[in-house]
């Protein structure tokens, strides 16, 4: 059956509409109907030409996700080469490159700029005739490319008809046009993903993404991947609108449907130095972009000047990228090596072949946890994509498992420190391992300087210098030893003159009798700070009672939980810090709370809560609470109608004030020890 007229206008009509409707939602991102009332249109143009496939061309909105397997791409040679671009890393050479141009321009020639993202993805040449896309290619060597119209086709935002909407007027006879294709990182990083599940190959970066999915031979492949397009140059033009400037062909290509960048701006020279801004301030704001950019394209905006320019070799004169320092490189993992960090966690570093990313030599990069490596499938003897963006510690990102050999090995997270040869431990529900050893090496400096802290037993003179110094010189082996140091080794140190040793050893002589709470803080068991040390003195009035306690009997406590019970067990089945704890009472360290004139049975103030603002005179913040937890109090940061007291020190905060307005009573420091039966507690 042959179409009637009103058939083949009704095709027409179907098609101009999803045409239009297509660049709304595709390249607007702002669609007019929803997308069922597409759908229907679309179901009616496919039903007609499925009635009457004479009716069939290239450029319906119907042919964009068809076509057959190819076994080879045809040549198409460029109708003018393709450049490339010369590069420029700073403003210095930008300004110099400005310096040739004006050299090159007659005297006193008006210029003006283009600033234009520069797309890392795959250049892409589209060509039109009558309005129709005829046919598209990549770059190949800038002269001769390959025909990927079928693979083209299947992109939403590229306009198989132009202009797209009709009201603009007649198209060109012949447009050839010049744009980048590209994919986002999150469908990059998507894809890879849905790839690793399925056991699939992955790509390096989404560029090679895209252009892996340009150049498939079955365009049905293409049509499933999501490829972007921004269009940025006329190549070609017969007909249509006159354009003399880039800035005009940037709109002239807007209005007849093509995605140009939103980011593109126009500078004249006077406002070069803004130009130059720019440059500097795109190095950050492109990281907030959903794809990736590695630079600004400037071109000169006027086309006779571009003319005029010419080019060198491949390189046009009349423009230039403005380059940030490639971010991403690939290079060899060597080895996985496992440091021991402040905390005792074991952190996995890459050993890597010497690369350069961001404009530095990268040799080590973090591979974050054990977890990561094996989420990652990450092996010795990998090829790997590592990242170093800005500031930020290179990272191992991936690796590209399409490049093994069948050398490489899987990696596993040593069972025993690598420093000190102590057990390595993940808690229950960590990702982290953990060195159980406090007095490991590695840890030791840090161990000091936390145990000797104002938090913790408060021993003026040995901060994070000294606890250096102390470890490097063999004085200390443990945190233990700081009781052990004796006034002839310290005076036989540079700098350590009779007065300090003195003041050394009288601050290390009184932190012998602090509070049972400091020591449990002190200690470094992992999730015990000062606030759940005191509810552990509250229950548990000596080291040996807590050494005794079972993992359900600390569960009970209210405020302790499993990890938290579970952490403390096992510091105390640690051989190394039972021996730490042995020596510590022998050197005379307070091992528990002194016995009280009241009996414990008697929680003088069970039930009531307190709130704690501004500095008391003699009691820190943390020993009021330990001595109102100690008494069955709970100190809470907000005043309610339900607090009991407030204690109030110099330069209270807001606190005070809400705690008048809720008729909360307020006591001082002495008002708090007279309620609570205590008396200050030795310094
Ligand atoms: S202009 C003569 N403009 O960068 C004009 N190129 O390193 C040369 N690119 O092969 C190209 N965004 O693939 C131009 N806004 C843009 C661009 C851009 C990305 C790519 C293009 C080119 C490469 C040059």
């Amino acid at each position: 059956m042959t179409a009637s007229a009103e058939v083949i206008e009704r095709v027409r009509a179907l098609r101009k509409a999803l045409h239009y409707h297509s660049y709304r939602y595709y390249v607007l991102d702002d669609p007019e109907i929803s997308d069922a009332t597409y759908d229907a249109l679309f179901n009616q143009l496919k039903a007609l030409e499925a009635e009457y496939p004479e009716l069939i061309t290239s450029d319906s909105p119907t042919q964009r996700v068809g076509g057959v397997a190819k076994t080879t791409f045809r040549r198409v040679r460029h109708p003018r080469p393709m450049l490339s671009l010369g590069n420029v890393f700073s403003v210095g050479e930008l300004r110099a490159w400005r310096e040739r141009l004006w050299k090159m321009l007659p005297p006193g020639s008006q210029v003006s700029y283009v600033a234009e993202p520069k797309i890392d993805g795959l250049t892409v040449v589209l060509h039109y005739e009558n309005g129709h896309f005829a046919l598209g290619a990549t770059r190949g060597d800038g002269e001769v490319g390959e025909e990927i119209s079928a693979n083209l086709r299947t992109m939403h935002q590229l306009p198989l008809r132009i202009p797209v909407d009709a009201a603009m007027g007649a198209p060109p006879a012949r447009l050839v046009v010049r744009g980048e294709a590209y994919v986002s990182v999150a469908d990059f990083e998507a894809f890879n993903a849905a790839q690793i599940a399925k056991g699939e190959r992955t790509y390096a970066n989404p560029r090679n993404f895209a252009a892996g999915s340009l150049r498939q031979l079955d365009p049905r492949i293409s049509a499933q991947r999501p490829l972007r397009l921004w269009v940025y140059q006329v190549v070609l033009q017969e007909g249509g609108k006159l354009v003399t400037s880039q800035w005009e062909a940037l709109a002239y290509l807007q209005q007849l449907g093509f995605p140009t960048n939103p980011a593109n701006k126009l500078f004249p020279d006077e406002k070069f130095d803004q130009l130059e801004h720019y440059c500097v301030a795109w190095g950050a704001e492109r990281k907030r972009l959903p794809y990736e950019v590695d630079g600004l394209v400037i071109k000169v905006n006027d086309l006779v000047q571009q003319e005029r320019l010419g080019a060198v070799a491949k390189d046009p004169r009349w423009a230039i990228a403005y380059k940030y320092p490639a971010e991403e490189a690939v290079t060899k993992l060597l080895d996985i090596e496992v440091s021991v960090g402040r905390t005792g966690v074991l952190t996995p570093k890459a050993i890597l072949e010497p690369v350069q990313v961001g404009g530095v030599i990268v040799r080590n990069a973090t591979l974050h946890n054990a977890d990561y490596i094996a989420e990652k499938d990450i092996r010795v003897g990998d090829t790997v994509v590592v990242r170093r963006a800005g500031e930020v510690i290179p990272q191992v990102v991936r690796p590209l498992p399409e490049l093994r050999t069948g050398s490489e090995k899987v990696w596993q997270m040593p069972e025993h420190c690598p420093v000190c040869g102590s057990p390595v431990l993940r808690p229950p529900g960590e990702v982290a391992y953990y060195c159980v050893n406090i007095s490991c090496p590695a840890q030791l400096i840090r161990s000091v300087e936390h145990f000797a802290s104002r938090g913790a037993m408060d021993i003026r003179g040995v901060g994070g210098r000294q606890a250096k110094l102390f470890v490097e010189k063999g004085l200390l082996h443990d945190v233990a030893d700081i009781f052990y140091l004796q006034r002839d080794v310290l005076l036989a140190m540079e700098g350590y003159q009779e007065k300090r040793v003195d003041n050394l050893l009288s601050a290390i002589e009184a932190a012998k009798n602090r509070p049972l709470y400091r020591l449990f803080t002190a200690l470094q068991m992992k999730f015990v700070g000062p606030t759940t040390a005191q509810l552990l003195v509250a229950h548990y009035p000596s080291v040996d009672a807590l050494r005794q306690a079972k993992q359900e009997e600390l569960e009970a406590i209210p405020g302790i939980g499993p990890k938290v019970a579970s952490s403390i067990v096992s510091w105390f089945q640690e051989k190394h810090n039972l021996h730490l704890l042995h020596k510590l009472a022998r050197a005379g360290v307070r091992m528990s709370e002194p016995h009280k004139a009241s009996p414990p049975a008697e929680q003088v103030v069970a039930g009531m809560t307190f709130v704690l603002t501004g500095t008391l005179p003699h009691l820190t913040r943390n020993d009021a609470k330990a001595l109102i937890v100690k008494n069955g109090g709970k100190v809470t940061n907000r005043v309610s109608a339900k607090t009991t007291y407030i204690v109030v020190g110099a330069s209270p905060g807001s606190k005070a004030s809400q705690a008048a307005q809720f008729g909360v009573p307020a006591l001082d420091e002495t008002g708090l020890l007279a309620l609570l039966g205590e008396s200050l507690p030795p310094t």
